[in-house]
């Protein structure tokens, strides 16, 4: 980005970078006229005049801006500043689910129950908005290292089709991320919320199996995989989960969308009649070590308490 030896975009002062995809950097940054905390998704350099890159840009914008749910990120602000369009959104840890799968694989695993809940629920929330996401995949959810979990990137998202607009197909071409796409959306069909509900399946395949359900040698045969492969049971690639677990992610991964669950609401009540794990996941080491400590101020100011007591006692008994 054209940000090489800048420190501000627009009234944003830039602190550090956060990540860098193909087209964007993310930032972190303070807004000088308010003093808030944001983090920045610009353009690269050589994408600052691509006038799709912007219109994807601007579009993520106009999608989410209107989004208010805690689990879905906030987007305040659309911007061009010397030649550079960005974002202004609320500032979040910048780990993604796929960084947290790698760092702390089985360790994700004591908080999967809530994260399944929370993707869920945010995506329910953006459908009954009248949008399909199009990319869900773990590099889209934000993941802090107690299981909460944010929905962004709204880049790729329509407008869900309905009734009569159905009709008319979906008519744009297929984007979204190989590893997790519907067959509907492979070929470009009209997508409603269930084309989420297959990416979301194979999201919950990779966090709970450890990785992706489909691995191909190129990119067609992955795609052809989507369409035609038979369905993997995710209990093969982790025999700790449930049966019942691994029957619901393979019903949200079926071919046709009529044989996924309805919608998010319908996935959250037979969710809520299962486990997932056989034997349940032992507590991270980083949240016993947090709790160890957290236990040991407690103990120290306790301690600290009864000191200045006794010592005013004393003081007391003195006078
Ligand atoms: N609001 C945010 N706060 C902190 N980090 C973020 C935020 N938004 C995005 N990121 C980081 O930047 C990465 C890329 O963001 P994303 O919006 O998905 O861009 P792209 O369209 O390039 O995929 C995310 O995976 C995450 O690591
Ligand atoms: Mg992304």
């Amino acid at each position: 980005m054209a940000t090489a030896g800048r420190d501000y975009l627009g009234s944003y002062r830039l602190i550090r970078m956060l990540r860098a995809s193909q087209t964007c950097q993310v930032w972190e940054a303070i807004n000088d006229t308010d003093h808030k905390r944001v983090a920045l998704k610009a353009l690269h350099d050589s994408y600052c005049n691509d006038k799709d890159e912007i219109a994807a840009l601007k579009h993520e914008f106009n999608v989410g801006h209107k989004f208010d749910h805690p689990l879905v990120i906030h987007i305040y602000d659309f911007d061009v500043y010397r030649g550079i369009s960005y974002l202004a959104l609320e500032f979040c840890i910048s780990r993604n689910m796929k960084m947290a799968i790698r760092e702390e694989g089985q360790e994700l695993a004591y908080w999967a129950p809530k994260i399944i809940r929370d993707c869920a629920t945010s995506l329910g929330y953006i459908h009954q908005q009248g949008w399909v996401h199009r990319d869900v995949k773990p590099d889209n959810f934000l993941l802090d290292y107690e299981g909460n979990i944010k929905l962004i990137d709204f880049s790729i998202s329509e407008k869900k089709k309905t009734g009569l607009s159905k009709l008319f197909g979906g008519g744009s071409v297929a984007k979204g991320t190989r590893s997790y796409m519907s067959p509907e959306q492979i070929k470009g069909q009209a997508l409603d919320g269930r084309a989420d509900m297959y990416s979301l399946g194979c999201l919950l395949f990779e966090l709970v199996g450890g990785k992706m359900p489909y691995t191909a040698n190129t990119p067609d045969e992955l795609l052809d995989k989507h369409i035609r492969a038979p369905v993997p049971m995710v209990k093969a690639a982790n025999e700790n989960v449930t049966d019942e677990f691994s029957d619901l992610v393979k019903q949200m991964m079926s071919k046709k969308k009529e044989d996924r669950p309805d919608d998010m609401d319908d996935f959250l009540r037979i969710f809520s009649t299962m486990g997932v794990y056989r034997i349940p996941p032992r507590k991270p080491q980083s949240m016993l070590d947090r709790e160890a400590a957290d236990e040991k101020e407690q103990q120290l100011e306790a301690e600290a308490e009864t000191d200045t007591a006794a010592s005013s006692t004393d003081s007391e008994s003195t006078e």
